[in-house]
């Protein structure tokens, strides 16, 4: 309890402040009329269900596409559950693993952690984008390197490391190291990923 919700007691104790008083009889009546709503059997009694629908315009690994989502879906969700892009992993709902990887607009982030609303309108390349026929030397390095890992993190590593030396050609071993530290695993063939990079750089194939 803080102070702002005491006051003096002049017998020399302490008792409730009138806002405190009315704050928590607030609350009280709230909560009384939730339970008289569920008791009557309302359905969804006190909860307003918002279930807004927007379309949206994307140009998803070349193709372009409009996609009606709700507007608390995150890329992750639209691109897996709605166009069976699954490639980009839920790991770590908050993004901090980095298997959810993509690119918007060239620039890494985290799909997990990201609206698709707020992708109205840009270009989106995913793991799928960098495979095909042609692989990306990104992807043709890490088969060549054994860079593989469990595979659940590989997609966004490999599109880190697509996205990284896209704008450090010539990246070292520890600029590497540095730019991947938003892809957290180092259990598998962590190492491998790193001379995967190295090998890329090396050989070309950057831009
Ligand atoms: S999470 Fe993929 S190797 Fe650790």
């Amino acid at each position: 309890m803080t102070d702002s919700t005491r006051t003096a007691d002049p017998k020399g104790g302490s008792n409730f402040s009138r806002r405190a008083f009315l704050q928590g009889s607030g609350a009280v009546a709230a909560a009384t009329a939730l339970r008289q709503q569920v008791a009557s059997g309302a359905p969804n009694a006190g909860v307003e269900l918002v279930q807004e629908r927007k379309s949206i315009s994307v140009t998803i690994n070349g193709k372009a596409q409009s996609v009606e989502v709700e507007t608390r879906t995150t890329l992750l969700d639209m691109l897996r559950y709605q166009l069976d892009l699954t490639g980009a992993k839920p790991a770590s709902m908050d993004g901090s693993s980095g298997a959810s990887t993509v690119l918007v607009d060239g620039k890494p982030v985290a799909a997990s952690t990201t609206l698709a609303i707020t992708c109205d309108g840009k270009k989106i390349q995913t793991i799928e984008g960098l495979g095909g026929e042609s692989p990306d030397p990104v992807v043709k390095a890490f088969i060549a390197n054994d860079a593989e890992q469990c595979g659940f993190c590989t997609p966004g590593f490999v599109v880190a490391v697509r996205a990284f030396l896209e704008k450090n050609p010539k990246a070292t071993d520890d600029q590497i190291r540095a730019g991947l530290n938003g892809n957290i695993c180092r259990c598998g063939t962590y190492a491998n990923i790193v001379k995967a990079a190295l090998a890329v750089v090396k050989g070309g194939g950057n831009g």
